[in-house]
């Protein structure tokens, strides 16, 4: 795609509207900016927390974590709702660290329980169930993580999935690489299994939001 997917006004005005973060999320946001790190960004980070105060989640389980961005959006939820459980689970060392670094100050750390390893297989170690489910892996990955997410969210529980609208690659039929057949494949299982209701959300690079039935 050239064109970018959601025109950059909309964006802007989309995360104008989300209220001031805490210095370390705005330290997170400019330094994703800055090394080209694909976070996701103030407008999916608030639509997120937003679901996970609505449904009153206190369990949650995020498959691929990056430094934290999205774990500090879901632990802030956690944390009003009462306190719970927010697993961070990425497979490099590193960004597991700097994830503790950040979370520290913003006192999510009691909140926060850091894996180091492939998702899908920490999700299928880890006893459920969980309110809410979020998904930011490869996208190569997607279907075959479903299995695993539907056998440990509770019913009425909520699966976030990033990336659905993949840059656009989507609509271009001759792309067929694995990341782009992956998120078609996901969305296609999330649309016609009566097991889910979704919808997809388009800001940003798109977000699906299902419930478990
Ligand atoms: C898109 S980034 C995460 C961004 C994060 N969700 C945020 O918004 O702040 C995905 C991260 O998960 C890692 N990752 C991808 N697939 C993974 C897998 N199957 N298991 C563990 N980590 C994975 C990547 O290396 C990368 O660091």
């Amino acid at each position: 795609m050239d064109k970018p997917l959601i025109p950059e006004y909309l964006m802007d005005y989309l995360e104008g509207l989300v209220p001031s973060r805490p210095p370390e999320m705005q330290a997170m946001e400019a330094y994703a900016e800055k090394i080209d790190f694909p976070i996701v960004g103030p407008s999916c980070g608030a639509l997120c927390y937003q679901m996970a105060r609505m449904t009153g989640a206190r369990r949650i389980f995020e498959l691929g974590s990056g430094f934290g961005y999205s774990t500090a959006w879901f632990a802030r939820a956690v944390s009003e709702n009462g306190g719970g459980e927010v697993y961070h689970v990425v497979w490099d060392e590193a960004l597991s660290q700097q994830a503790r670094r950040y979370l520290e100050p913003l006192g999510y750390n009691g909140i926060v329980r850091y894996q180091v390893g492939e998702a899908v297989e920490a999700l299928r170690k880890t006893s459920g169930p969980f309110d809410l489910i979020f998904n930011d892996i490869n996208k190569e990955d997607y279907p075959k993580s479903l299995p695993v997410i539907a056998e440990k969210l509770r019913p009425g529980g909520v699966l976030i999935v990033d990336n659905m609208l993949w840059h656009g690659q989507i609509f271009d039929a001759a792309n067929k690489t694995p990341a782009t057949e992956g998120v078609r494949k996901l969305t296609q299982m999330l649309t016609s299994d009566p097991g889910w209701i979704a919808s997809l959300i388009p800001i940003r690079d798109g977000l699906m939001i299902a419930c478990k039935k």
